[in-house]
């Protein structure tokens, strides 16, 4: 079993955070260009993850990150919304980060909210494929939900889960309903990479600001690694770097630990 390595960081503010994981995928970026494959990332929409999006824009306009080779793959997506859709995570990661820096269409996946019925499960085993054909995941970044939430892998979500279509539960769709007017009108399923295909990622480094993730951080951290919290399975990967401010640690101490 490989040895686990986690890391708590703690900073001032998501601005500190972002510096530090876009400093860690512009050298990762060059160390795959030098060995000649493309970098592949896992990424993730939310609030937390906006000032990496905005760092990482600055090194790509600043000319010192080419994304020109690199490949990415979103987290998830809400059913029966088209990628058009201004409030589907599609438009959310084009408007916020792949128009900004002309990032290819063709080599930024994200599962599709339009497929439905007897079409879904051949479409999420085709995402997994994909995500493989491509290498695997070099790094996956992440947010976390109020309920211990990765990706849309609620509380019940099995460690050897896959992609595929999910309920969400009452707290994401009421935290999503200020994205959407009102809570009626969030959709009430999604499409998500699975707790195992987050495992599979090379690396991850997961994002948490402010009270309201204080809780589902000490959970994940130091509560039983069970469904109950999707987030405390990534306790079992290999190399997770968790970077959050003081609001959100509480009294989860910054620690540099290897088990
Ligand atoms: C959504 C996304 C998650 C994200 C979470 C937290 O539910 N599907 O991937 O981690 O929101 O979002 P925020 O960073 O806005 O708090």
């Amino acid at each position: 079993m490989p040895q686990k390595s986690i890391s708590v960081v703690r900073v001032a503010d998501p601005a500190a955070a972002a510096t530090l994981v876009a400093d860690e995928i512009a050298q990762l970026a060059q160390e795959k260009r030098r060995g000649g494959s493309a970098l592949v990332l896992g990424l993730a929409t939310g609030r937390s993850t906006v000032a990496v999006y905005e760092a990482l824009t600055e090194r790509v306009l600043a000319g010192s990150l080419d994304l020109g080779a690199a490949i990415a793959f979103n987290l998830d997506e809400y059913c029966g919304l088209s990628a058009g859709d201004p409030r589907s995570f599609a438009a959310w990661m084009r408007e916020r980060f792949f128009e900004r820096v002309g990032w290819p269409r063709e080599r930024t996946r994200i599962p599709s909210g339009l497929v439905g019925g007897a079409d879904c499960e051949g479409h999420c085993a085709e995402y997994e494929d994909s995500i493989r054909a491509a290498g695997g995941l070099d790094l996956q970044l992440l947010g976390i939900g109020r309920n211990g939430h990765i990706g849309f892998n609620e509380p019940g979500s099995a460690q050897d889960s896959r992609t595929r279509r999910v309920r969400l539960a009452a707290e994401t769709i009421e935290d999503a309903a200020r994205d959407f007017g009102s809570a009626e009108d969030v959709p009430r399923s999604a499409i998500t990479m699975g707790v195992a295909t987050i495992l599979d990622a090379r690396r991850v480094r997961l994002l948490a600001f402010g009270e309201n993730k204080r809780a589902a951080l000490e959970r994940a951290l130091h509560g039983e690694i069970s469904s109950d919290s999707p987030a405390s399975f990534l306790r079992e990967h290999p190399d997770l770097c968790i970077y959050a401010d003081a609001a959100a640690l509480g009294q989860s101490l910054p620690r540099k630990a290897s088990v």
